[in-house]
């Protein structure tokens, strides 16, 4: 080879560096789809505007976050190339491609802006998963509602409580204190698309149950016979609760204990246990739970007793303030654990007639509120064994108007006391509070001690205890009166002792008072 030969091949040497030297890449563009579905076949195309003749281009495609790259591929003139993928799930991500001089690091490689490439997966099996599992929640607590699909990208979710969508749009919703009104059918509706015709959604529902824990049972115990053996039934009833209600029985006497399980769909159960007479045969008690802790009723003993002794009749009037309302019987016996009190005028059953309310456990005690001629007469009781052995008549007591004016002007004697004994007090109270004040100018008055006393009347009894108080001044003169006529040195005598009787029926009124009448 000649100096020429040399002399070109420098030459090509120096013009193929100088090419590399000035060679600038500029940004390649990526074109590639926004959205496909797994399993599809796409291309995405890169191209280097405007880039030299004549030199190899090397694209690579990657993905962000990603090392491995999905390709490479050298192009000559300016051409784009082309990467065909077949669309799998993780594909969905951030896409760029990479252009550099082949064979040459001295040009520095570019790259494209990224791309963001949203592969859809149609959703598939959907569950609605509750926590606690059973989808049940006693009212004030939590539950928690989880929609899980096995497959899918891109899923929106749509919830609806009893047909009416609500506002949630995850894939969770939590209750967090539950009420009634959240009870009923949960569905979720998880559904994604790749456009707006290829739209994909499956959807799940579940009943939740809200339930009230079930109340605090009462036990009761009725007897009867049949076939000359006495049994007892017992009942045990809850007043609120979601059933069904699992209820245990448990009969406890001294030598062992026996269990009985009763499952309901109602709010109360029952059992019946025979008996002898006249024995104990232990306690009852019962259990009732519906999921929550469980609540227990009193004990009760299983004993029947029947009426016995006698059956003494008690009146007691009924008042409101100081008005006598009526008028209330009592009826007892002296022995019988299941006793019932039936009650009589004029040797007739009053049963359940208008006048008369006949009120407490068994019928014990009748309350008259008007005494009018059709309810004059002869009273009495009588005890009688629910399973019907023994009847016990008590002693006739005769009731009529009169009886109630009597009480209102026994009352009335003791209102009339009480002011006086306040007059007598009030009085007191000024002579030595001016006695004091004039003892010890400088000290102040106190008259905390009146206006308490004043309070407590006004706070007490209101308008209507205040009329009487007023009233009542022209009866007090009145009484005075009759005092002086009697003689002044015997009405002195008397007022220590009037005062202390004063006290006592304060004392008596005050304590029935506390014990406010039912009517
Ligand atoms: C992709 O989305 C961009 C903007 O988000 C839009 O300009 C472009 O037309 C979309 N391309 C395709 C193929 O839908
Ligand atoms: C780049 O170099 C490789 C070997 O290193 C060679 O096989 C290939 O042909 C070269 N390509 C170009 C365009 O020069
Ligand atoms: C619950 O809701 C779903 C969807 O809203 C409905 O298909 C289903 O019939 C409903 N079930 C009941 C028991 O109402
Ligand atoms: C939705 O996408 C499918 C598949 O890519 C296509 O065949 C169909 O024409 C598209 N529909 C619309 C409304 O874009
Ligand atoms: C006590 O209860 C057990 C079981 O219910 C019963 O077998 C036993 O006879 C009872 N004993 C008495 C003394 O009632
Ligand atoms: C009630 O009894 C049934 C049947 O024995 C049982 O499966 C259930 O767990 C019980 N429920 C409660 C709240 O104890
Ligand atoms: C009620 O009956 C008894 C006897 O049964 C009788 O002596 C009495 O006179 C009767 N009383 C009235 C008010 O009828
Ligand atoms: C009950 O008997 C008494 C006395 O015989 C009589 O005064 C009264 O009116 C009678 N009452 C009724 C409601 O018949």
């Amino acid at each position: 080879m000649g100096s020429l030969g040399q002399t070109a091949v420098i030459l090509g040497l120096c013009s193929l560096l100088t090419v590399a030297w000035g060679l600038v890449l500029g940004r390649p563009i990526l074109h590639a789809p926004n959205i496909s579905l797994v399993g599809y076949i796409e291309e995405f195309y890169c191209i280097v505007p405007n880039a030299p003749k004549k030199v190899a281009i090397l694209y690579v495609l990657q993905q962000e976050n990603q090392p491995k790259a999905f390709g490479e591929y050298t192009a000559y003139d300016g051409n784009q190339v082309n990467f065909p993928l077949k669309v799998k799930r993780d594909y969905d991500g951030n896409f760029f491609c990479m252009a550099s001089v082949q064979n040459s690091s001295a040009v520095p490689a570019t790259i494209s802006d990224v791309h963001y490439f949203r592969v859809i997966e149609p959703v598939e099996g959907v569950e609605l998963v509750s926590d606690p599992p059973s989808a049940e929640v006693f009212v004030g607590r939590g539950l928690t509602l989880t929609c899980i699909v096995r497959k899918g990208t891109h899923i929106s979710y749509q919830w609806s409580h009893n047909g009416t969508p609500t506002a949630i749009s995850a894939s969770r919703q939590y209750l967090k204190q539950a009420t009634l009104e959240d009870a009923g059918n949960y569905s979720c509706l998880a559904r994604n698309q790749l456009n707006d015709t290829q739209v994909y959604s499956v959807s799940s529902h579940t009943f939740v149950r809200v339930k009230v824990p079930v109340s605090k049972p009462e036990i009761s115990l009725t007897v009867r016979k049949d076939n000359d053996v006495y049994l007892i039934g017992v009942i045990c009833s809850s007043d609120t609760g979601t059933p069904p209600v699992n209820f245990t029985f448990t009969v406890q006497n001294k030598t062992g204990r026996r269990l009985i399980f009763q499952r309901r769909d109602t709010l109360s159960a029952s059992l019946t246990v025979p008996v002898a007479l006249n024995r104990d045969e232990g306690q009852v008690q019962c259990q009732a739970t519906n999921g929550d802790g469980p609540v227990d009723s009193e004990k009760l003993t299983l004993k029947v007793v029947p009426v016995g002794g006698a059956v003494t009749l008690t009146s007691e009037s009924v008042r409101r303030y100081f008005d006598v309302v009526g008028l209330k019987l009592h009826c007892a016996v002296e022995r019988g654990t299941f006793p019932r009190f039936d009650w009589f005028l004029n040797n007739s059953s009053l049963g359940e007639k208008e006048d008369f309310d006949i009120i407490g456990k068994d019928g014990q005690t009748l309350l008259l509120t008007t005494i009018t001629a059709r309810s004059s007469g002869f009273y009495h009781c009588e005890a009688t064994d629910s399973f019907g052995i023994n009847g016990i008549k008590s002693e006739k007591l005769f009731i009529d108007e009169k009886a109630l004016e009597h009480v209102s002007a026994a009352a009335f004697a003791v209102v009339l006391s009480c002011f006086l004994f306040l007059v007598c007090l009030v009085t007191g109270c000024c002579v030595y509070g001016v006695i004091y004040r004039r003892r010890l100018p400088s000290v102040k008055p106190r008259p905390t001690f009146l206006s308490t006393e004043k309070d407590s009347l006004e706070s007490e009894d209101e308008e209507p205890v205040e009329k009487e108080y007023m009233d009542d001044v022209e009866l007090v003169n009145a009484a005075k009166i009759a005092y002086t006529e009697e003689g002044e040195v015997e009405s002195v005598d008397e007022w220590p002792e009037i005062e202390r009787a004063l006290q006592i029926s304060c004392m008596d009124e005050s304590i029935e008072r506390s014990d406010p009448p039912e009517h």
